[in-house]
């Protein structure tokens, strides 16, 4: 079979397919791999019609299988998980319809969608562990039940919810437009990332940046970036800078805070010789 996109994958499925393949995720809970016959006890299918699902299913790579005992299991994808997120902000009338992909991050992959009124926005899907599962699994001593499918989407609400506060407070971060699953639909915005922009306005630039970090302290409990960088700051096109990127952060932590700040000082200071004293910019962020 050919290499099918995102897009084209989830226009593939059919409400019967949706069905199965959101009745695994279900079970996913319970369930490594989903037994064969605990799917159909569930769902009360004929057999043939289950077996055409699945099949189909497994072939656009939305699950993968593995044999338990005596009979066949099921087990939801990061695909399989894009493909409910999609529905589900479809449903919600959020995106219309999915484009491009943008970027492929080490925890995410990044699209190009449109809305209801054909404006172009984000859908950021997470993937929390794709890259070494077993070793997140030791760094963070997770036990089974608490999985990347559980990580993955605990992220996007993270995410999810930092905009929110960030937006309602008239933080400059692309303004979030809906969550469902492991996915996060958002504000395009346009322009370059910092470290791709050359700045004429560099002291302006790192004022806004600081004044940001601020308002994410001050009004939304001590937020805490937790990975601020010249890779997740977008220069939009008239020269405003966003922050984006935010689902690993943090409250009330001051070695953090005093990190995104130094990556930050440091860079503005090498590129283009701008120097503060970061002790007096933590006071300013603090309000002390
Ligand atoms: N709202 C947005 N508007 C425009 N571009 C965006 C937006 N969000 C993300 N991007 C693009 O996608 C890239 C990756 O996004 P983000 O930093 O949020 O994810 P990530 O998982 O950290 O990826 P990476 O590991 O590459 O940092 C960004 O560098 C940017 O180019
Ligand atoms: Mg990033």
């Amino acid at each position: 079979m050919a290499v099918l996109t995102l897009a084209e994958r989830a226009s593939l499925v059919g409400p019967l397919d949706y069905k199965v393949l959101k009745t695994i995720y279900e079970l996913n809970s319970n369930y490594e791999y989903v037994p064969y016959s605990v799917i159909i006890n569930k769902l009360g299918l004929l057999e043939r019609e289950l077996k055409e699902v699945l099949l189909k299913l497994y072939n656009l790579k939305l699950v993968s299988k593995e044999k338990v005992l005596k009979e066949t299991g099921y087990r939801i994808t990061f695909a399989g998980l894009d493909t409910l997120a999609i529905k589900k902000l479809y449903a919600n009338k959020v995106l219309n319809k999915l484009g491009i992909i943008i970027g492929e991050g080490k925890e995410s992959n990044v699209y190009f969608g449109y809305d209801f009124s054909d404006e172009t926005i984000i859908v950021k899907f997470h993937r929390v562990g794709r890259t070494s599962y077993k070793n997140i699994r030791k760094i963070r001593g997770i036990k089974y039940k608490e999985d990347w499918i559980k990580l993955t989407i605990e992220n996007a609400e993270r995410e999810f919810s930092a905009l929110s506060c960030l937006t309602n407070n008239y933080a400059n971060v692309p303004k979030p437009l809906g969550q469902a699953y492991n996915a996060v639909a958002m504000e395009y915005i346009q322009g370059n990332e910092l470290y791709r922009t050359n700045l004429n306005n560099p002291e302006e630039v790192l004022e806004e940046i600081i004044s940001n970090v601020r308002i994410a302290y001050q009004y939304c409990g001590k937020l805490v970036h937790g990975d601020l960088s010249e890779y997740n700051i977008l220069i939009r096109e008239d020269g405003k800078p966003y922050i984006i990127d935010w689902p690993q952060w943090k409250k009330d932590d001051e070695d953090l805070l005093f990190r995104d700040l130094t990556n930050i000082l440091y860079y503005f200071n090498k590129k283009y010789e701008i120097y503060k004293d970061i002790d007096q910019v933590i006071n300013y962020i603090k309000g002390e």
